[in-house]
């Protein structure tokens, strides 16, 4: 599935003074303040982490060094490539990328992750495996930046850093694809409104790495903000922040558990949408209405009728969810997430044993306002929200109940918000 890219004129220059006002006025990060020290801790303790290990291993320092988090995603399950609206939220960990050009047309990439250098053959960029398999959304990035009007740097060193749980689905794709867009953007002097960069990611995830994936993940990752929710209406795209009321936490139970054929599975569910959507005569689901499901209910197969049905009245709980943020009625937020869990788990069938084992214990538990699974489903992890007094100890209570009946132990992470991606 690809994009039309919307946008195509980048602002480049080379001018450093010019390049400073241009990411002041209206561009896709805040501008490095002169004082450090205004910088968040954990933001300026990785930038010096990511200078440290370019020079360790490549023997020089980084041009740019870059950050993207991770997401959340609060509520709104398959709605965003059906058109529909979704709330996410980043959080305070993500990965970061330095990046310094090379001369020789040479493009080296490093990860932390497998602790070693990985050359791209030279020629046309080439889907990797193995311990080249990360390389695929950086490289989906620099595939897609002529799409965009925009060029990619020739050679360069890129090392990468994350501080993500692997296989919690907290989104390490887009992180990825962001940090470096941004990175390939900035050393070539190329300049972005914030929108492009994440429509840059979504069709590196479409069109180079081939998941037929929404714009919800790169969204989160482009726009989040501390404290806040990113809401996307993904008709547009058009993207808001709602504040996330005060004393409103999350917590992670991540299974480490995935389906074999997770992305097939995904494909599937895509494809299952976009059918139902034709049988009811709109070009997205979000042109539906029940009453138009229900109408047509003999023209479709059960399992479209299910699918469509999740869709749909996902797209009606994230609204609902909108309007109950500003009340600061978690109650009733939680009951909204709850809702979208169970949906998802009888109808559009992307939940697991794991998972609803999880949502069950998370419901009877006290301080819990609500569960659901986070991400595309079918493995991985259940967010919960609760109030300032769930402790560690009640997290640990729930684990040792799934570890008992699973023989395995969820991973507890109290994720905290955080910014959207930004050169650091
Ligand atoms: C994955 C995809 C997103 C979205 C979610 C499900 O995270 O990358 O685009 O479709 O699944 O809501």
């Amino acid at each position: 599935m690809g994009v039309s890219p919307m946008f195509s004129g980048a602002v480049k220059t080379n001018n450093p003074g010019a390049r400073a006002m241009l990411r002041s006025i209206c561009f896709y990060f805040r501008p490095r303040p002169a004082n450090l020290g205004a910088f968040p801790r954990a933001a300026f303790e990785m930038r010096e982490k990511l200078v440290a290990q370019f020079q360790k291993v490549f023997g020089r320092a980084p041009e740019v060094v870059t950050h993207a988090p991770g997401r959340i995603e609060f509520i709104g399950n398959h709605t965003d490539y059906n058109g529909g609206t979704v709330l996410g939220a980043s959080i305070d960990r993500g990965i970061g990328v330095a990046l310094a050009r090379r001369t020789d047309g040479q493009r080296r990439f490093f990860s932390g992750h497998t602790g070693e250098i990985f050359p791209l053959p030279a020629g046309p960029l080439q889907k990797q495996g193995g311990n080249g398999r990360y390389t695929n959304y950086a490289q989906g990035v620099l595939a897609a930046l002529p799409a965009f009007g925009l060029h990619a740097p020739e050679g360069f060193d890129c090392l990468d850093l994350s501080d993500l749980p692997v296989g919690a689905g907290l989104s390490s794709s887009a992180a990825i694809e962001l940090a470096s867009g941004l990175a390939f953007l900035e050393v070539t002097g190329q300049f972005v409104p914030r929108e492009t960069l994440v429509r840059i990611g979504k069709y590196a995830e479409n069109n180079f790495v081939g998941v037929p994936c929404g714009i919800l993940d790169q969204g989160v990752s482009g726009f989040g903000k501390k404290n806040h929710l990113v809401f996307i209406d993904c008709r547009g795209p058009r993207f808001a922040t709602v504040p996330l009321p005060a004393g409103a936490h999350f917590w992670i139970f991540n299974t480490h558990t995935k389906h074999a054929l997770v992305d097939g599975l995904y494909a599937e569910r895509h494809r299952e949408c976009m059918e139902a959507a034709q049988t009811l005569g709109v070009a997205l689901l979000v042109k539906a209405t029940p009453a138009m499901l229900e109408d047509a209910r003999e023209k479709l197969s059960p399992l479209a009728y299910q699918r469509a049905k999740h869709v749909i009245e996902e797209i009606a709980r994230v609204d609902a969810t909108v309007k109950a943020l500003p009340t600061g009625d978690l109650a009733a937020v939680g009951r909204l997430l709850t809702a979208s869990h169970r949906s998802s788990q009888t109808l559009f069938e992307n939940s697991t044993a794991e998972l609803d084992f999880l949502v069950d214990t998370l419901e009877q538990t006290p301080h819990v306002y609500g569960a659901r699974l986070t991400g595309g489903g079918f493995g991985g992890a259940v967010m919960a929200l609760t109030d300032g007094v769930f402790s560690q100890e009640e997290a640990q209570t729930v684990a040792d109940a799934y570890a008992k009946k699973f023989g395995a132990r969820p991973d507890i992470l109290h994720m905290l918000t955080g910014d959207g991606a930004t050169v650091l």
